[in-house]
């Protein structure tokens, strides 16, 4: 059974890059993943209208970190404040030992190889210390670049539901 625990909270890193708390300075570029055309072309959520809304999305975020909801980070290049993207383990199940990982980043910081770098510090945060048994990827169909990305770390396809695909990797 996995227990969770985000206090203290596990700053990560990668050869690049810093995986941090989010911070209400990361209002312009929450801001920018929560309303960019692009960047939302295959994200269910809601369209940020404003900085506002994007402040209560990060104030949102570190309280369901402190209750131990879902963990989620700011990813920024080392020695540099700014948020490029975050990363996030969510949609836990205690009793599948399960979560579901979500990413994103800003338009000009992809296809640099940035999520190939992230993603198995976190897979490795996952099954290693959360001791989880799956991690699944929630996609909506079409969406080549994040299926390509989890198929690249093991993922498998494991369910249709509607115009979302669920990708699953298992912790062997
Ligand atoms: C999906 C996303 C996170 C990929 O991150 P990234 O840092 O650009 O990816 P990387 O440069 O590390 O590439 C890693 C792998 O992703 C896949 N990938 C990345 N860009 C791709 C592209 N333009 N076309 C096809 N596959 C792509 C490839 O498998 C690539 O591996 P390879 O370069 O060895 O072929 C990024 O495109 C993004 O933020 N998209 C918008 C938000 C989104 O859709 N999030 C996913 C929700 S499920």
């Amino acid at each position: 059974m996995i227990e969770l625990n985000f206090t203290p909270f596990p700053n990560l890193t990668t050869e690049r890059c810093e995986l941090r708390k989010l911070l209400l300075e990361d209002d312009q570029e929450i801001f920018i993943t929560r309303s960019d055309k692009e960047i939302l072309r295959y994200l269910d959520v809601p369209k940020a209208q404003s900085i506002e809304d994007a402040r209560k999305f990060i104030n949102k975020i570190n309280t369901g970190i402190e209750n131990n909801e879902w963990i989620y980070w700011a990813i920024s290049l080392k020695g540099k404040p700014k948020c490029i993207g975050t990363i996030c383990l969510w949609n836990f199940s205690i009793e599948h030992s399960a979560a579901d990982i979500g990413f994103v980043l800003l338009n000009e910081y992809q296809g640099k190889g940035i999520m190939r770098e992230v993603v198995p510090v976190i897979l490795d945060y996952g099954f290693n210390t959360l001791s989880l048994q799956t991690i699944d990827g929630e996609v909506a169909t079409g969406n080549e670049k994040s299926i390509n990305l989890m198929k690249k770390f093991g993922f498998t396809f494991t369910e249709d539901i509607g115009d979302t695909l669920i990708y699953s990797l298992k912790n062997d």
